[in-house]
C-alpha cells in the first residue's frame, strides 16, 4: 500500500504548529502498519537543504509562473518529494507569511502548486511511483482531491487539521487553475461566487478525516464550522475522526537528550532537577510550589487573551508560570506586562523554541491549554507523556485525551488532569484554584501524574485508523 502525503509542513524540515509535528510522525508509524509513505512538500529552502540522496523526479515548464522541478530524496528517514520551483517556494522565514507578517500575495498561486503536484505525482505522472491513495492535509493541500476529481487519479483523503484556515480566493483564481468550468459549482472549488480551497477539496475527497472525534462533531456545527458545517453535515458518512498520535521516541521523557535530568513514572523525583532548570531559564524564583507551563501560539483561538487576563489571579492562587509562545501582539503584550508586575512568579519568553518546549512539559507541574477551540492539540499529549498534568478547555481533542480530576474520577482513579467550560476568565480561574488545591496533596498529584504517563498517547492505534481507511478507499 503506497500512500502519497501532502502538506505543507513536516517535522523537523519546516513547522510552525502541530501539522509538522503530525506529518513528520505518520510516516513512520504507518511503516509499521504495512503503509509506504511518500510525502510531497513545498521546495522552502531548508526543505531543499535537508534533502539527500536526491534524483530528479519530474520537470514542469510551467507551474504557476515559473520552471518547477520535483525531486525525490531522504531526509531524517522520510522519504520526500519536494517541489523545488524557486519563484514559489525559495523565500526564507515562515511558510506562509513575508516579512511584514501578512500573507505571501501568491498563496493562491504556492499551494495551487502543492495540489497539482499532488494530483500529478499521486496519479503516475512519474511511472515509478503511483500511490493507492492520495493523502492531503489541511487547505494548503485541498485542491489535491479537485484535481484528482475533475482531471483523474487514485481515491483521495482531505484531513482537517484546523478549519479556521480555509484558503479562499477571487473567483479570478479559478481560470489559472486550468479545471473543467464544472468544477466551479457547489460540488467544486466555488465558495459564495469566490474560490475556496479547503471548500474544494472537503466537497471532492472521497474520505474526510479530522483529529479528533469530538472535532469531527464539533465542525458540523454552525459554531465550530466557520461556514463549511453545511457542506460537512451533508458529507457526514464519510467524515471521521482519527485523534492525534505523538512520536514517543522524540518525546520520551528517560530518554530526550533536550532535557537536564531524565525520568520516568518509577522516579518521578527527577523531575525536580528539569524543574529547577526550568525556574532558571525564566527568571523565576526557585520553590517546590505550583509551577504551571504553556507552549502556545499566542492567539484568541488558544484562549491566550482571556488566560492574559487571569494572570493576576493565577498568582493570587499560590502559583508561578513558565510561557513560552508568539503570536499576536497584544496578547504578548498584556503577558509581558503580567510578567513585570510579577517578577518571579511569571517568567515569560516570547519565541519559538523546540528545546524550551521539551524543558517546560519535563519541569513545570502543568501544562495549560484553555483553546476557545482545538481540533486536537498535542501539547496536552506531550504533557500527559512527561507528567506535567494537562488543565485544559472541554473542546475537541483536549476534551477526547484528558479526563477531568472531578469526584467520581478521582475515586475510580481514572483522572489524569482538569478540563473546565466555557472558556471565560472566572471558570479558568476556578480551575486554575482546583489544580493549586490538588497540588497541595502530593499522593493525589502523584496519581495524575502516573496515570498520564500510563495512557498511551502513542500513534499506533490512530494509524492502524488510517490504514484501514486507506485500504478500504484503495479496494472501493
Ligand atoms: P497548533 O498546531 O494549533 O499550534 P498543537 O498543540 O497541535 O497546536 O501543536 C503545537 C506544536 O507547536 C507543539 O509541538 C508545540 O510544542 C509547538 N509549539 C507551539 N508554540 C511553540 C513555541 N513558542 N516554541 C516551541 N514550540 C512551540
Ligand atoms: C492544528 C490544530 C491542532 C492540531 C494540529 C495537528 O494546528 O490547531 O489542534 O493538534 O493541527 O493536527
Amino acid at each position: 500500500m503506497k500512500i502519497l502525503s501532502a502538506a505543507s509542513e513536516i517535522y523537523p524540515l519546516v513547522k510552525t504548529g502541530g501539522l509538522a509535528d503530525v506529518t513528520g510522525a505518520l510516516p513512520a508509524a504507518l511503516a509499521e502498519q504495512g503503509v509506504e509513505v511518500t510525502s510531497l512538500v513545498p521546495g522552502y529552502p531548508a526543505v531543499m537543504a535537508a534533502l539527500e540522496k536526491t534524483a530528479p523526479f519530474h520537470a514542469y515548464a510551467d507551474l504557476f509562473g515559473g520552471p518547477a522541478q520535483l525531486v525525490r530524496g531522504r531526509a531524517h528517514g522520510m522519504d520526500i518529494i519536494a517541489i523545488d520551483a524557486p519563484h514559489l517556494f525559495d523565500r526564507p522565514g515562515n511558510p506562509y507569511l513575508g516579512k511584514d507578517g501578512k500573507d505571501w500575495p501568491d498563496n493562491a498561486q504556492r499551494f495551487a502548486a502543492l495540489g497539482k503536484a499532488a494530483a500529478d505525482v499521486a496519479g503516475g505522472i512519474n511511472p515509478r511511483f503511483r500511490a493507492d491513495v492520495l493523502h492531503c492535509h489541511d487547505w494548503q493541500a485541498a485542491l489535491g482531491p479537485v484535481f484528482t476529481r475533475f482531471l483523474g487519479g487514485p481515491k483521495s483523503v482531505a484531513t482537517v487539521h484546523n478549519i479556521a484556515f480555509q484558503g479562499q480566493f477571487p473567483a479570478s483564481v479559478f481560470a489559472m487553475l486550468d479545471l473543467p468550468q464544472q468544477a466551479f459549482a457547489i460540488d467544486g472549488v466555488e465558495y459564495y461566487g469566490n474560490v475556496g480551497y479547503l471548500k474544494g477539496g472537503l466537497a471532492t475527497a472521497d474520505a474526510i478525516t479530522t483529529v479528533s472525534p469530538t472535532y469531527a462533531q464539533e465542525i458540523c456545527t454552525p459554531e465550530y464550522g466557520m461556514g463549511l458545517d453545511g457542506l460537512l453535515r451533508a458529507r457526514r458518512q464519510v467524515l471521521r475522526g482519527i485523534v492525534n498520535g505523538i512520536d514517543t521516541d522524540l518525546w520520551d521523557p528517560e530518554r530526550d537528550p533536550r532535557i537536564p535530568a531524565r525520568f520516568g513514572a518509577k522516579s518521578l523525583k527527577q523531575r525536580t532537577a528539569n524543574k529547577r532548570a526550568l525556574e532558571a531559564r525564566f527568571k523565576l524564583e526557585p520553590g517546590d510550589g505550583l509551577l504551571h507551563g504553556v507552549v502556545s501560539r499566542l492567539t484568541w483561538q488558544k484562549g491566550m487573551d482571556i488566560f492574559a487576563a487571569s494572570l493576576d489571579a493565577l498568582v493570587a492562587t499560590g502559583a508561578r508560570l513558565a510561557l513560552l509562545g508568539a503570536g499576536e501582539t497584544a496578547i504578548e503584550n498584556a503577558i509581558f506586562e503580567a510578567s513585570m508586575r510579577h517578577p518571579g512568579r511569571i517568567g515569560v519568553i516570547i519565541g519559538y523554541d523546540e528545546d524550551v518546549s521539551h524543558l517546560v512539559q519535563a519541569g513545570a507541574d502543568t501544562i495549560l491549554v484553555p483553546s476557545r477551540f482545538e481540533p486536537c492539540g498535542l501539547t496536552q499529549l506531550y504533557g500527559l507523556r512527561y507528567g506535567c498534568v494537562p488543565l485544559v478547555a472541554r473542546t475537541g481533542g483536549l476534551n477526547d485525551t484528558v479526563i477531568d480530576a472531578n469526584d467520581a474520577a478521582l475515586q475510580s482513579q481514572v483522572a489524569t488532569g482538569f478540563q473546565f467550560s466555557p472558556v471565560d476568565e472566572a471558570t479558568l480561574e476556578h480551575a486554575l484554584s482546583r489544580a493549586a488545591e490538588c497540588h497541595a496533596d502530593p499522593k493525589l498529584w502523584r496519581g495524575l501524574q502516573k496515570r498520564g504517563m500510563e495512557q498511551d498517547v502513542s500513534w499506533g492505534r490512530s494509524a492502524a485508523a488510517y490504514a484501514q481507511l486507506y485500504r478500504t478507499l484503495a479496494k472501493a
